[in-house]
């Protein structure tokens, strides 16, 4: 399967220059060594094993890890620019030299067992029906460690048969579309990248490994925003010469 954005919705694609990744993995890596005294400083072991090594039992303190983690990369790193230069090819292709790019660094991080996994659900609404999600795992993740996606057409049959009352509960429409879903093998250095109207989501990590995943957001910046505040969800990431001539002009 070759899944494309236009007939899925969805498609994995390949970095064309990793090396600001690399870096992003490794500090991540050096900060967690550093704050468990750990001798190995290996990225994907640490981060693979995160909740041995820092001893995580509730989600409560996987939470706290995870900010404490983008606190510490907050002035540092700035993900849309990290993503964007590692899959920007395929994101100009799909939205244009006119960008805006979600303003906040987002981690989603999920230990073995836990009950923080992502219901199915749509991003859109509230999220803008012409935003693109570019979700990039720091490790190789598989089974249920991955996400799943319902492609295009699967998606809109079972949106029009859930707003028409088609199914008598909630887990009749989660088994349907669970049946449909494709779920991904996905390793580090390659993005899956979606349009927000996807059902989509993630099981309980039944691995024994953890995972890492950057997500980040695009839309031109002309189209519309969504339910979302343009001034305190996006930032203006990237201008055409020609809009930079109009925004310009002296007359
Ligand atoms: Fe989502």
């Amino acid at each position: 399967m070759n899944p494309s954005i236009k007939t899925h919705g969805f498609k994995i694609i390949n970095s064309n220059e990793i090396n600001e990744l690399n870096n992003l993995k490794r500090y991540i890596t050096n900060f967690l060594s550093n704050k468990f005294k750990l001798n190995n400083k290996d990225p994907d072991d640490v981060l693979n094993n995160i909740h041995n090594y820092a001893n995580l039992i509730t989600d409560r303190q996987a939470n706290d890890l995870v900010l404490e983690t983008l606190k510490e990369l907050s002035d540092k790193f700035d993900f849309s620019e990290i993503v964007y230069q590692s899959f920007g090819e395929e994101i100009r292709n799909l939205l244009g030299p006119d960008l805006h790019a979600q303003k906040n660094n987002n981690i989603v991080f999920q230990s073995p067992n836990s009950n923080r996994y992502s219901e199915l659900h749509s991003d859109a609404p509230p999220n803008s029906e012409f935003e693109l999600v570019v979700w990039v795992p720091l490790v190789n993740c598989y089974g249920t460690k991955s996400f799943f996606m319902v492609p295009l057409e699967d998606s809109f049959d079972l949106i029009k048969k859930y707003k028409s009352k088609n199914f008598s509960n909630w887990n009749e429409f989660k088994s349907k579309a669970l049946e449909k879903a494709n779920h991904f093998e996905i390793n580090y250095s390659q993005a899956l990248i979606f349009w927000t109207g996807m059902i989509h989501g993630s099981l309980e990590n039944k691995t024994n490994e953890s995972r890492w995943c950057l997500n980040v957001r695009y839309k031109n910046l002309f189209a519309p925003c969504g339910q979302h505040d343009p001034l305190t969800y996006y930032r203006i990431f990237r201008k055409s010469v020609v809009t930079d001539l109009a925004l310009s002009k002296k007359w």
